[in-house]
């Protein structure tokens, strides 16, 4: 194994193939905040094959010594590291190339084949879609038209980013058009939020460990929450997230992935496919939502001016570019149910909100009360046993138990076994890392597959239909979790709202 090999695998990856990385949206904020400097770490961990490109496309006249500028800047701004260091600068400055060019014309992707033929070897691509949804069949017909989808001469990956779709239609109808142009293996759906080290942990806590199993039911387990709180508001996202709304952005996409993951069975394999039919028996096990079970199962709401991190903060309605009667939701809550052998009866409550107190998001897994209460429970920290996977901040895992307090009498008091996933200061790789390592990999086992996607519009289509029915919504302070009606839905359920602020670290 050479040197750089053997740094390589320190965090674990297997450099690919030489692949053209090429950027739709290049000068984009996707690219520069995630994709720019996920790209430059991986380089860093010598992740990228060598003679890797990073071929930015933009729609503007851009000369190649302003992409490379570009990037030089935005690196500055999201990874210092990357630019300060000269030879490593140098190194990824030589991989950079342009094609400045109309989306709706062929010529540019005439342009993007002539690239792909200056480069020796195999002629692999990785296509990035960071542009806006509407752009997503143009652009993959016109790299289908320009023989750019053909494999023979490299692979040729197509990468898409969330929203896919608004609803059911027209996620049925983006399918249908990008599978035309592209196999499905050729198409990798981005969730970021499966790149996450925590949530890819689940499956290894839950795959690699005998102790969870038996637990891991209706028998023991009373309910699951599955919680995404941001501090930030909408920020400069008015126009898109005015056509979408919390539940869109995040349930129907992060939670409702993450939910799957949770409750699946054990894979045949982990090939991508065993994994994704797992879920999608999940995803056709939710109970169907009713005009009725949606007012009782599903809460939603808007920011309203308050304080966050003892800063001022002004309503939704007043952000820029917010219609000043919007009814859009800044904040979602759904119960859903599994109706399978081994959910029967759990409840599942997935929340999400912008401009909550504190910004963590968690698993958490509440059990049941233990059958006999032998001991006194007379000290206000016990509680159910709860089983915490923390995505962020510092992911990790928690186990909360009850034990004695130390002294003459027996009194109990809450322990928490925890283990962050800390990786000896190495640092963890980013959810990008790992998606785009994972696509030039070809293993597709993080990314929704056709069917998936489908599947989650559907099951939240009646709440979608019935919201959208009301102009009225309610409100909360932002820097709250003061939410109407959020804790009705775990009426029933032990042990409350988990307190989120105990996952902030100080
Ligand atoms: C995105 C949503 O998909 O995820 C954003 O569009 C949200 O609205 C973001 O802020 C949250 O991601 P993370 O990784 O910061 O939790």
């Amino acid at each position: 194994m050479s040197g750089e090999d053997k740094f390589a695998s320190l965090i674990g990856g297997h450099r690919p193939e030489a692949t053209n990385i090429v950027i739709f949206g290049a000068n984009g904020d996707l690219t520069k905040r995630k994709l720019l400097p996920a790209l430059a770490h991986m380089h860093h961990w010598n992740l990228l094959g060598h003679n890797s490109r990073i071929i930015g496309v933009v729609r503007q006249k851009w000369t190649h010594a302003d992409w490379v500028h570009y990037v030089h800047d935005e690196l500055l701004n999201y990874f210092p590291e990357a630019v300060v260091n000269p030879p490593s600068w140098r190194v990824i400055a030589a991989k950079l190339d342009l094609v400045s060019g109309d989306l709706a014309e062929p010529v540019t992707y005439r342009h993007i084949a002539e690239a792909l033929h200056e480069h020796e070897g195999r002629k692999n691509a990785l296509f990035y879609l960071a542009i806006p949804p509407a752009w997503y069949d143009t652009v993959a017909r016109h790299l289908h038209e320009a023989g750019l989808s053909d494999e023979s001469e490299g692979f040729r990956r197509l990468v898409i980013e969330k929203p896919f779709g608004m609803d059911l239609p027209s996620a049925q109808k983006l399918n249908i058009d990008i599978q035309s142009y592209f196999d499905e293996a050729q198409i990798y759906r981005i969730d970021h939020y499966l790149g996450k080290e925590a949530v890819q942990n689940l499956m290894v806590f839950r795959f690699a460990n005998s102790v969870l199993e038996p637990l891991w039911n209706r028998n023991y387990i009373d309910h699951v929450q599955i919680s995404v709180a941001e501090s930030l508001g909408v920020g400069y996202r008015a126009g898109y997230y005015e056509t979408s709304g919390a539940l869109r952005d995040m349930i129907q996409s992060h939670l409702m992935q993450v939910m799957s993951l949770v409750a699946m069975e054990a894979p045949v394999s982990l090939d991508a496919d065993d994994v994704r039919d797992e879920k999608m028996k999940v995803l056709r096990s939710i109970r169907p939502f009713s005009a009725d079970t949606v007012k009782t199962q599903a809460v939603r709401a808007q920011y309203a001016a308050g304080e966050v991190d003892g800063e001022k903060a002004q309503a939704y309605r007043s952000e820029p570019g917010v219609d000043a009667a919007s009814s859009t939701e800044t904040f979602a809550a759904v119960k859903f149910y599994i109706d399978n052998w081994r959910w029967q009866g759990v409840p599942f409550v997935l929340r999400t909100g912008k401009r909550l107190p504190v910004h963590v998001s968690e698993i958490c897994i509440r059990f049941k009360e233990p059958p006999q209460k032998l001991f006194e429970l007379n000290d206000g920290n016990v509680r159910n046993n709860e089983l915490i996977f923390r995505l962020q901040p510092d992911a990790g895992m928690q186990l909360s138990m009850t034990a004695k307090q130390p002294g003459l009498s027996t009194h109990l008091r809450g322990v928490n076994l925890d283990a962050t996933y800390g990786m000896d200061g190495l640092g963890m790789p980013e959810a990008y890392e790992t998606l785009l390592h994972d696509v030039m990999m070809g293993e597709a086992g993080l990314f929704s597959r056709a069917d998936e996607v489908e599947e989650c519009w559907k099951i939240v289509a009646p709440i979608l239909d019935a919201w959208a029915e009301e102009s009225d919504i309610a409100t909360y302070p932002a820097g709250t979790f003061d939410i109407p009606g959020m804790d009705t839905l775990l009426q029933g359920c032990e042990g409350g709202w988990r307190d989120l602020s105990e996952s902030v670290q100080e």
